[in-house]
């Protein structure tokens, strides 16, 4: 049974599909040729990649199961697989720690202009001197206010860091009144503390955020859009690394430009991969290609989770 990893599978869960009995295929197949190849396949893995919309699902009308290798399943046509009896896997738990960890290396650029430094200190005609002037108005993250919006597992995790480091946190979400997040200690030391958070409505949180960051999924209509950011501080940072357009790129950059907002973190992005360029070339803002759930930890987890969810399956 040949399973196609076609944005590819940590070493680890290839391995344990292997072991299950099955034969994982990371060879790249164009979207354009998936209709005509997919159907020699018991299922297909993907990252954000490739797209499995209605037309490919209608072409491999015997495909036993479409996995996601990470949390957003917006490249699926989900609802449609689930009709046609095809379960859709992904892996929901996988990589909140590495996402949460990226949400904070944007704001630690953000805060003290490292992604401005690293460029411009790399010109051969840069003045040590003057850039040292021009970033020493740099700001520390402890004491700050920070605005999470959508408080599952990704939200929580960053609460939990930004308690580790001081910040007081106002979580965001219709969904839920209260949630507990614990602050552990590594292993080495143990210990730990939990701390009951209850969310307050978004109007109420915009005003205070010094720092704010967004974690839901793909939605119709921006959450914030320029009436939502002229109602924050000018020198308040925000993140998106959940989905583009979760924040209005447009209002984004109207705000920044307009001296509306203090900077921004992007690692996601409407129209990927490619991006407006006004917002990859942007001062104000720092910027990753979709790297959230890219690191070695976040990458093992999911192969072992999307690994464990197929077998489950009991295919072979
Ligand atoms: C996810 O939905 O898991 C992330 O956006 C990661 C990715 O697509 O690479």
């Amino acid at each position: 049974m040949k399973i196609l990893a076609n944005d590819g599978i940590a070493p680890n869960g290839k391995s344990q599909l292997e072991a299950a009995g099955f034969t994982v295929v990371t060879e790249k197949v164009a979207q354009e040729d998936l209709p005509a190849q997919l159907p020699d396949y018991v299922g297909i893995i993907v990252r954000s990649a490739t797209k499995v919309r209605k037309d490919l699902i209608d072409a491999c009308p015997d495909l036993k199961f479409i996995a996601r290798a990470g949390v957003g399943i917006d490249n699926i046509d989900h609802e449609y697989a689930r009709s046609k009896g095809i379960p859709v896997i992904n892996t929901p738990a996988a990589s909140s720690e590495s996402v949460a960890e990226l949400v904070f290396s944007h704001f630690f650029n953000l805060a003290r202009s490292v992604h401005r430094s690293n460029v411009e200190l790399q010109l051969a005609d840069s003045n040590f001197k003057a850039l040292k002037k021009s970033y020493s108005k740099g700001i520390q993250l402890r004491g700050k206010t920070l605005v999470v919006i959508g408080f599952g597992r990704i939200g929580r995790e960053v609460a939990r860091i930004g308690l580790g480091m001081g910040m007081r946190i106002l979580p965001v979400d219709p969904m839920i009144e209260k949630a507990e997040v614990t602050v552990d200690m590594h292993e080495a030391y143990g210990g730990s503390q939990t701390i009951v958070l209850e969310t307050v409505p978004l109007s109420e949180a915009l005003p205070q955020a010094d720092f704010l960051t967004l974690h839901v999924p793909t939605v119709n209509k921006p959450i914030l859009g320029a009436e939502e950011l002229a109602t924050m501080k000018p020198t308040a940072f925000v993140v998106n690394s959940a989905r583009g357009g979760v924040i209005e790129e447009s209002a984004l950059l109207h705000a920044l430009e307009s001296g509306q907002l203090g900077g921004a973190g992007l690692d996601v992005f409407v129209g990927e991969p490619n991006p407006d360029r006004k917002l990859l070339e942007h001062p104000m803002i720092s910027i990753t290609p979709h790297t959230g759930a890219s690191t070695v930890e976040a990458q093992a987890n999911i192969g072992q989770e999307l690994a464990d969810k197929i077998i489950a399956l009991n295919l072979v």
